[in-house]
């Protein structure tokens, strides 16, 4: 529908792309490019299959170019943020960045997003990166489950790359109790000490809860894979106890895990909503502004479950 409004691709296109090493599946394309299509820009949005030892390259590359901006995938989001040249406070905060804005400098001097630099290109450009990963967590669970967070227990399996911003930017909402558990205990113990020294408010663990919570995330691998099955032992927490599940995978649409939530009566959402939201706030980064996020979330279902 949308793509039938596309400006045909001519000299004056202005790119972005996301980085990362398996790329071939993503979705971001298909969500990035009918955002930018409903918003009437000369723009496309690319996807390359980059090496970790090629990044910084692929970085430059893009900035040499004049790319309006970059997203960044497995397993870029870390190493990235020694090769920007400025970062903000959103990838300091969260130690990752999955956004990348190129900017130039306006008549006062000031650092400006690219898009405004539509005549002579300018001649220097800096990369900027920024995260947002993890806000996109907030917006999908009030979004997918009307959820707020603030005064909640959470359980939350997976203490990798995904889970230790998703523990953190959780218990920046303060709620009261965090469970953090992982197959390799010590990462868990590891978040748990993150948590404990930035957000000291919320009471942190490394066990299973007693008694019910009011959501458990998997932010594990644990259920991507066909014939995968729970990423936790009922025998240790049945599922029943929580009151909401969310699964940050969301493909397949329905991991055992939702399946087995769902028959356990919790309310359940996967990770479509934080695909969506990380997407439609870095559109919002390079344009300047509001992303058209019903028209992403719609080329997104569609690009990932079919019609
Ligand atoms: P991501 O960037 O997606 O977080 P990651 O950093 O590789 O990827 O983290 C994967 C997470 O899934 C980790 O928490 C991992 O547990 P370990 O820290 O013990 O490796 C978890 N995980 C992967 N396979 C698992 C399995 N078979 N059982 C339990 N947890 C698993």
């Amino acid at each position: 529908m949308f793509e039938a409004f596309q400006i045909p691709l001519n000299a004056g296109t202005r790119h972005c792309a996301v980085l990362g090493q398996p790329v071939k599946h993503s979705a971001s394309p298909a969500m990035q490019n009918a955002g930018m299509a409903a918003l009437g820009l000369d723009w496309r949005y690319l996807a390359f299959e980059v090496r970790p030892e090629d990044l910084r390259a692929a970085i430059e590359g893009a900035k040499a170019m004049r790319f309006i901006g970059l997203n960044l995938t497995v397993p870029h989001k870390v190493a990235a943020m020694e090769l920007v040249d400025a970062l903000d406070e959103s990838a300091t905060k969260w130690g990752a960045i999955n956004t990348i804005r190129f900017e130039a400098r306006d008549p006062q001097g000031r650092w400006q997003p690219l898009q405004y630099f539509s005549g002579a290109l300018p001649d220097e450009v800096r990369s900027q990166g920024f995260n947002t990963d993890a806000n996109a967590i907030v917006d999908a669970l009030r979004d997918d489950l009307e959820m707020k967070v603030a005064g909640t227990r959470i359980l939350l399996l997976g203490a990798g790359g995904a889970g230790r911003v998703a523990a953190l930017r959780l218990a920046a909402e303060l709620p009261t109790e965090m469970f953090l558990v992982n197959r390799t205990a010590e990462k868990a113990e590891g978040v748990a000490e993150e948590i404990r020294q930035r957000f000291p408010q919320v009471k942190t663990s490394t066990n299973f809860p007693e008694g019910k919570v009011d959501l458990l995330v998997n932010a594990t691998s644990v259920g991507l894979k066909r014939g995968d099955g729970l990423p936790l032992d009922e025998g240790q927490f049945p599922l029943q106890r929580a009151a909401a599940v969310y699964d940050m995978i969301y493909r397949p649409a329905e991991t055992t895990l939702l399946k087995v939530a769902k028959a356990a009566g919790c309310r359940t959402a996967n990770g479509t909503g934080m695909l969506l939201h990380q997407g439609a706030r870095a559109l919002e980064l390079w344009t300047g502004r509001t992303a058209p996020v019903e028209v992403m979330r719609d080329a997104l279902v569609k690009n990932v479950y079919g019609d």
